[in-house]
């Protein structure tokens, strides 16, 4: 193995950062896995046994929190800071737009965009002094393509795409490779964070029940054959061993297709195929009935 690097990861209670953490600390890298749950981050570290994990106390959206977690790896680390950065944290609601309560409107930017950005500017300082250094920001299909009764953790998770692509340029001359991560539908609480709000939205207003009904059907159907969450470790593992990683990397792979034909397909047809698979056509829409 190449040399053992230093790995922070964000959201690693559970899901894709859980995993990314346990893999990581399995191939010998020295990983600092943090997450709002105290006992969950005890658990992760009991798993981990011998491997060279450790658990921080971590909430991207509280300032404090994140200036307490660089000055924790500044010292655990003797002031070398860490070699990878990995803005894991987020999750995803499904609403429609006209109904999203402003509490969940804000939720979503504050872990997945703002929290990402808070914490990228804690740890930057660092690497651009070595003039070495990662940060993998974990986005989604969702980044590329936008999704009907999605559309404000499809926004969050397109402006990861596109600061993501700005930081990569600006941090290039100093050493600093930033990649982006992502993922299709994968096995982990996600779906039941989805599925939530998938209730909550539908019994909150009628004209919208019959499409948030068939949202929650069409998800239930894509993460039923979904991949478990340690594709995407491998991919992390992967950026983290390349010397001059990607910008890009769709996980699994096969989900590219997806994203090009998307592309190539007309506004015009998209929409269409989109109003019949989530119902939203006049002959499915009942008037409003809260
Ligand atoms: N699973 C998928 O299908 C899928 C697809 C595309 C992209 N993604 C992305 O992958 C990332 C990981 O999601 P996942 O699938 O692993 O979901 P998950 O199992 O629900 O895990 C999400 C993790 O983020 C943490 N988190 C949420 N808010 C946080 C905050 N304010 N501070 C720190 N940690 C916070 C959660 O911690 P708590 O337990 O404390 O809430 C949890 O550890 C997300 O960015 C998601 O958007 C997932």
């Amino acid at each position: 193995m190449a040399a053992a690097k230093i790995v922070l990861i964000t959201g690693a209670t559970a899901g894709i950062g859980r995993a990314t953490a346990l893999h990581l600390a399995r191939l010998g890298h020295r990983v600092f896995a943090t997450g709002r749950k105290i006992d969950a981050l005890a658990e992760l570290e009991k798993e981990a046994g011998d491997l060279s994990l450790e658990s921080l106390s971590l909430d991207v959206t509280d300032a404090a929190s994140i200036a307490a977690a660089v000055t924790e790896v500044h010292e655990r680390t003797d002031g070398y800071g860490v070699d990878m950065l990995v803005n894991n944290a987020g999750f995803g609601y499904a609403a429609p737009m006209e109904l999203i309560s402003g509490e969940d409107l804000r939720g979503q930017f504050a872990t997945n965009v703002f929290g990402l950005v808070e914490v990228t500017q804690a740890f930057l300082p660092q690497m651009r002094a070595r003039g070495a250094g990662k940060v993998v920001n974990v986005s989604s299909i969702a980044g590329r393509i936008a999704l009907p009764m999605q559309g404000i953790y499809c926004a969050t998770k397109h402006a990861v795409e596109a600061l993501t692509d700005a930081l990569r340029v600006e941090v290039s001359s100093f050493g600093i490779h930033v990649s982006l991560v992502e993922p299709g539908p994968i096995r982990t609480n996600f779906e039941s964070t989805v599925t939530s709000t998938v209730n909550k939205y539908q019994a909150l207003d009628a004209a919208y029940a019959p499409s948030m009904a068939a949202y929650g059907e069409v998800a239930a159907r894509s993460y039923k054959n979904a991949p478990g969450p340690a594709c995407i470790a491998k991919t992390v593992a992967r950026i983290l061993r390349k010397r001059r990683p990607g910008a890009r990397y769709v996980s699994p792979r096969m989900n590219i297709l997806g994203i090009w034909i998307m592309g190539l397909l007309p506004t015009r047809l998209k929409d269409w195929v989109a109003r019949k698979l989530l119902k939203l056509t006049p002959a499915h829409m009942l008037p409003s009935g809260k």
